[in-house]
């Protein structure tokens, strides 16, 4: 028997992940969970340290562009302590499982998940729910109150404003709800698993909405809030069981764009009027398969039989045009997830995590009930996200600086048919680009 090829573990050549940076950061004060995985490729590798219920750090693949990728993502206290070190303070922030403001929207959307909710095919316009929107600023006021407490100068507008056509509020997704698998008929919209920031999206977008959506811009500065609820059960270290929802923490302090290439339509698909049905599937499982990641469009395209102008009829008209930003990887980014949390979908990336395999084994394991945890664990994430604007008059108030988002737009390089400037940078202070 040959040794050489008889002990590899068919795992490991059936899901290559490369690890970039996952068990190998050390912060200060932060319990590092695998230190001993980072030791050198001639020692053995002691057996790796379990995971806790109070681990401050794990572990997730991350549905990066080219492939996922293993990343340190933390959470509870490490979490707040990034946002911290990041200069993040007014781009996300965790919500206290045990706020009474909390309690107060999840029994809202308690009462109201089936009744609105399910009714509206889990997603709509934020006048459907006046009484979610009402709880959700009660939270958002006491996150950011410099941009959303008129105590402080902020003011909060319900909902994003893609949609101002009252024909069309079908159309909005002000609120939406994911449920788990079973229940994707019931869903206008699947959860977006990959990395992406809400403005870029396909979603529909009313002519003139950037315009409407951040009036006054020349006082104002505007942030697009989500109020993003866990509804599933949270395993021991207090997150989803899986599927968490990953947010990467800003570059400079918003100051500076990610590095992403902008993937335009034409490198995903090709002319296709000469190719019979069966072929154009065939050739897009070929691509798909080479890019798993650029799946969504193609797929849209390959089973469309609508005229190309037809397409994209009841989504974002400049889709096509302004091409897919997509994420690159790098050793800097900060990833983090909480199971309730307010984040500034505009400005920051985010997407669906999963975890390592072998961790949501040990907190099954190890937890008090490991039959319950395993029903919990199997059964998917359950979510919802409420979607805000917020605006302040940054130069009344010293120290308040506007958002990347408004500096991009009051800077002229945020525009519908045309996606932010990779690595781009901004003048936050006066609110515009550099
Ligand atoms: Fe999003």
């Amino acid at each position: 028997m040959n040794n050489m090829v008889a002990s590899v573990p068919s795992s490991v050549v059936a899901r290559p992940r490369v690890v970039v940076d996952a068990h190998q950061r050390k912060r200060s004060g932060v319990r590092i969970r695998r230190a001993a995985a980072a030791s050198s490729a001639t020692s053995p590798a002691p057996a790796p340290t379990p995971i806790s219920p109070d681990a401050v750090e794990r572990t997730a693949s991350i549905p990066y562009k080219d492939g996922s990728i293993d990343k340190t993502v933390y959470i509870n206290d490490a979490a707040r302590e990034a946002i911290e070190k990041a200069n993040a303070g007014r781009f996300v922030s965790i919500i206290d499982p045990s706020s009474p403001k909390l309690a107060k929207l999840l029994s809202v959307i308690d009462d109201g998940w089936d009744a609105i909710g399910v009714k509206n095919k889990n997603a709509g316009h934020h006048t459907l729910w006046p009484e979610a929107f009402e709880a959700g600023k009660a939270l958002l006021e006491e996150a950011f109150p410099e941009e959303c407490s008129p105590e402080f100068g902020g003011e909060v507008l319900n909902g994003v404003a893609f949609v101002n056509e009252p024909k069309y509020y079908n159309r909005a997704i002000d609120f939406m709800q994911r449920r788990t698998k079973e229940d994707f008929i019931m869903s206008k919209y699947n959860p977006l698993g990959r990395l992406h920031r809400d403005p870029d999206a396909i979603d529909y977008k009313s002519p003139g909405w950037m315009e409407a959506g951040m009036e006054a811009s020349d006082e104002y500065s505007y942030r697009y809030y989500n109020v993003w609820l866990l509804r599933s059960p949270r395993d021991p270290t207090g997150q989803a069981w899986d599927k968490p929802l990953v947010v990467l923490l800003p570059r400079n302090g918003g100051a500076k764009e990610w590095t992403y290439d902008v993937r335009r339509p034409e490198d995903n698909v090709e002319d296709d009027s000469k190719k019979t049905t069966g072929s154009q599937l065939m050739s897009t499982l070929e691509k798909i398969k080479a890019n798993p990641m650029s799946a969504a469009p193609m797929v849209m395209q390959a089973f469309s039989t609508k005229k190309k102008e037809d397409k994209f009829e009841a989504q974002d008209a400049n889709y096509m045009t302004r091409g897919s930003p997509e994420l690159q990887p790098s050793d800097e980014h900060v990833w983090i997830t909480a199971p309730y949390m307010i984040f500034d979908s505009f400005d920051m990336w985010h997407g669906a995590g999963t975890w390592m395999p072998e961790d949501k084994r040990d907190l099954r394991n190890g937890a008090e009930d490991p039959i319950a945890a395993r029903k919990n664990a199997i059964k998917g994430r359950v979510s919802i996200e409420l979607r805000f604007r917020a605006r302040c008059k940054p130069k009344s108030r010293e120290g308040v600086p506007f958002s990347p988002v408004s500096a991009a737009y009051r800077g002229g390089v945020f525009k519908p048919e045309t996606v932010r400037p990779s690595d781009g940078q901004y003048d936050l202070e006066n609110g515009t680009i550099v």
